[in-house]
């Protein structure tokens, strides 16, 4: 079923189940805690809370849309099966209107009746329940009684997967249920429930409350180009819809699959900012829309982009009045930019005799140099593998994410991955020392007590880590300076620290370890330690970041270590 067949099911089903259809509202939300637009919910947040009135502007409290949206995050990964930066996002939503019971049968009738799909193929998962918010017994009997999807097809999961948000510094939040289609998640159904006193970080850590809205409601939410590959059983959301047509478009310049896709990704995402009023610039929307263009320019120069943006414009026709001929102008302009910038790196780079994997990146971040110019005319002086590169990219990587997160409601750090804590470009440093080290850690205890230690948390800032672990009995002080020994010996040879990217089950196959707790993507990165995956002296499931050697991890000391609980113990460790 073709793309916009599907949207426009969606619209016309809603209709006629009494709601009124919005259009969708600019990537530049009106609320200067967040960035963009990044869900359809964004829009009708003070309908929830009683601050805007449903009936006067909508005339109901029923309203469905199809709303651009923008996600930041992933934009590395963009060009693979899944990921894109710029998405068209389904929803339907209630202002003190229904509830669960209409929303998930709502949510049932579109998926197996108005869009054909077989109910062996639906699983869904539910609200397991938390401190204050009680399991969502009432979701799990309407899916069960009323849907008839069998018991073993229907999850319970928690805060992580089932409550969603809120957006920005507060807001309207609430458990949900999700609908999956073949294993993977289509529809978010939010019940929103509470208005939550603080951002999502705050949330999770216990710092922010939750109080009753005055309309509950329910939010839902549907990404377009991915429900549209599965329902077509497609392999890529670039395999369908208007990304299918442009990513065919640029196939004619560009032969690497990937190369394909994440230009067309980020060519229609780039017209779509520039449509919305956004102008490249160095800092916050203006900077996400002008790496996006030099991404693209730092690959392909002979592209027609002028034709690709009015083919874009085309596609969207009637639904989005689009700008192709000012966005080929603002291209054009970053061109000179860009160009002059690259003019600048090559002659830094000339001044460099020997071009280790920091000083590449940095020619990368700073002039936009790629890996294969600086590859290209760096010969005999290059100090750097592939591998190291991208080590190095993944670091910054998660420095920029959790930047763009922390914009979403953090707390003023700007490096956040729920294990790893810093507040400065400095502390960042410090804790990737600290995280290589807590891996070494681990290897060291299990060398000494034996495989059956088992990670029970970890926690690092720049002062300290913190790692918790099961252990069949306390160390000897004997042991604890074997264990610090080891780590400082795996310190002084100067290892390599690198990770492969894989499929979850070949990741398990390697011997990783991995923290049982955790539920992990389909594909994960396996950090190790040592000359190769084969011969390493540590390999866990790992985002990072982490040192590309090492060596940089510094003096390692053991400063104590405790029990938490029973069979829980905790060492605190600090490197100089
Ligand atoms: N706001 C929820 C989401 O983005 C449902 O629309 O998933």
């Amino acid at each position: 079923m073709d793309y916009f067949l599907v949207r426009k099911k969606f619209l016309e089903y809603f209709e006629r189940q009494g709601h009124r259809v919005v259009s969708s509202s600019s990537l530049l939300p009106d609320d200067p805690s967040v960035l963009l637009t990044t869900a359809g919910v964004q829009q009708f947040k003070k309908y929830y809370t009683g601050e805007l009135d449903p009936m006067r502007d909508f005339g109901g409290r029923r309203v469905a849309s199809a709303q651009k949206c923008f996600r930041t995050s992933d934009i590395d990964e963009v060009g693979d099966d899944t990921h894109l930066t710029f998405f068209e996002m389904l929803g339907n939503f209630s202002f003190g209107d229904y509830l669960k019971e209409e929303s998930i049968r709502f949510g049932y009738e579109f998926i197996v009746k108005e869009l054909g799909v077989d109910v062996s193929r639906i699983e869904v998962s539910v609200f397991e329940g938390t401190d204050g918010v009680p399991r969502d017994e009432e979701s799990f009997r309407i899916w069960r009684e009323e849907m008839g999807i069998p018991e073993e097809r229907i999850h319970f999961s928690g805060m992580e997967d089932n409550f969603w948000g809120p957006t920005g510094k507060n807001g309207p939040c609430g458990p949900t249920t999700e609908i999956y289609v073949d294993g993977i998640e289509v529809w978010n159904i939010v019940f929103n429930q509470f208005f939550c006193s603080g951002s999502r970080e705050e949330l999770l850590s216990g710092k922010a409350s939750l109080e009753n809205l005055s309309s509950p409601g329910v939010d839902t939410g549907m990404g377009l180009e991915r429900l549209v590959t599965i329902i077509n059983a497609k392999k890529s959301v670039y395999e369908v819809g208007p990304l299918q047509k442009i990513a065919e478009e640029i196939g004619g310049e560009v032969t690497e699959e990937r190369e394909q896709r994440m230009i067309a990704d980020h060519l229609r995402s780039a017209l779509f900012l520039i449509s919305d009023g956004v102008m490249p610039s160095n800092k916050e929307v203006g900077y996400v829309l002008r790496r996006l263009i030099r991404r693209v320019l730092a690959r392909e120069r002979k592209i027609p982009y002028e034709k690709i943006f009015e083919q874009i414009e085309g596609i969207y026709k009637g639904l989005y009045d689009l700008r192709a001929h000012e966005a080929f102008q603002v291209l054009t302009k970053e061109r000179g930019k860009f160009e002059k910038s690259l003019g600048k790196g090559l002659r830094e780079m000339a001044s460099i005799m020997k071009i280790g994997a920091k000083e590449a990146f940095r020619l990368y971040e700073s002039y936009g140099l790629s890996y294969e110019v600086i590859k290209d005319r760096g010969e005999g002086r290059l100090a750097f593998t592939r591998a190291e590169f991208d080590a190095e990219m993944e670091k910054h990587r998660e420095v920029s994410k959790a930047g763009m997160e922390k914009k979403f409601g953090g707390h003023g750090l700007i490096l956040d991955t729920g294990e790893l804590k810093a507040g400065s470009e400095e502390e960042v440093k410090k804790v990737t020392r600290l995280h290589t080290a807590t891996h070494l850690l681990q290897a060291a205890l299990r060398e000494v007590l034996g495989p059956e230690v088992k990670q029970a948390g970890s926690d690092i800032t720049s002062e300290r880590l913190r790692f918790d672990y099961a252990a069949p009995r306390k160390l000897t002080e004997e042991e604890l300076r074997q264990v610090e020994t080891w780590v400082r010996n795996m310190v002084s040879e100067d290892l390599l620290v690198s990770y492969e990217e894989m499929p979850i089950e070949e990741a398990k196959r390697t011997g990783a370890l991995y923290f049982f707790k955790e539920k992990y993507p389909e594909r994960v990165k396996v950090y190790y330690v040592g000359k190769s995956l084969d011969e390493a002296i540590s390999k866990e499931f790992c985002g990072g970041p982490h040192v590309t050697h090492t060596g940089e991890v510094g003096e390692f000391q053991i400063v104590k270590d405790e029990a938490v609980g029973a069979g829980i113990r905790r060492i605190r460790a600090v490197v100089k």
